[in-house]
């Protein structure tokens, strides 16, 4: 399938099949995905957790409402001691790093016929503390990963694309 085609056949999931796990191989693809992401001067400040046990989604689940009954989720977080310090401005480079490893983990978990949503509703202190996060370590998201239930379908949400004229602009 072309990558326009995987891109727009995307949508968030909302209803997993929590009955039908993800297979090692399948996991290995995803994040294999992310691996060969590009990070700021390649310093690769991404740290990926793994939760798929009953006792790591005790953990998830105090931490956001969001499972949507998914079997297995990611919980991507940056290494403050490998982040990009901009030297023009007060930016660091650790979300932005980090965005682009899990949407190259997104549409590889899409090509690989896994359902998923990318879920920030939550505390990044709760994070931090239920998972017992390092110091330097700075959730930023969980990928919820699984099969979508046969009535599962895109919110209403997904279709409101803006025109690019209303995003894009030619610089004279
Ligand atoms: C940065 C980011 C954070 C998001 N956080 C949540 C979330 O916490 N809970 C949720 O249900 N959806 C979340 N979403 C899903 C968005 O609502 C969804 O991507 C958007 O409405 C477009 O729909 P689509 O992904 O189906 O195309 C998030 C998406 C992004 C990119």
């Amino acid at each position: 399938m072309a990558l326009i085609d995987l891109i727009k056949e995307r949508y968030s999931c909302r209803k997993f099949d929590a009955t039908k796990p993800v297979s090692k191989e399948v996991l290995a693809k995803v994040l294999e995905a992310g691996r060969w992401a590009p990070t700021a001067k390649n310093l690769q400040c991404q740290r990926i957790y793994v939760i798929e046990s009953a006792s790591a989604f005790e953990k998830y689940e105090q931490c956001t409402r969001c499972r949507y009954g998914a079997p297995l989720a990611l919980l991507v977080t940056y290494d403050k001691n490998f982040v990009f310090q901009y030297p023009e401005s007060e930016r660091e480079s650790g979300s932005e790093d980090v965005s682009i490893v899990a949407t190259h983990m997104m549409l590889a978990a899409q090509e690989a016929g896994l359902a998923n949503i990318w879920i920030n509703l939550f505390s990044p202190n709760k994070v931090k503390e239920v998972f017992n996060l390092p110091e330097n370590e700075e959730p930023v998201l969980f990928l919820n990963l699984g099969y979508a239930l046969p009535d599962s379908e895109p919110s209403p949400r997904h279709f409101e694309r803006k025109e690019l004229s209303e995003v894009v602009k030619v610089v004279d």
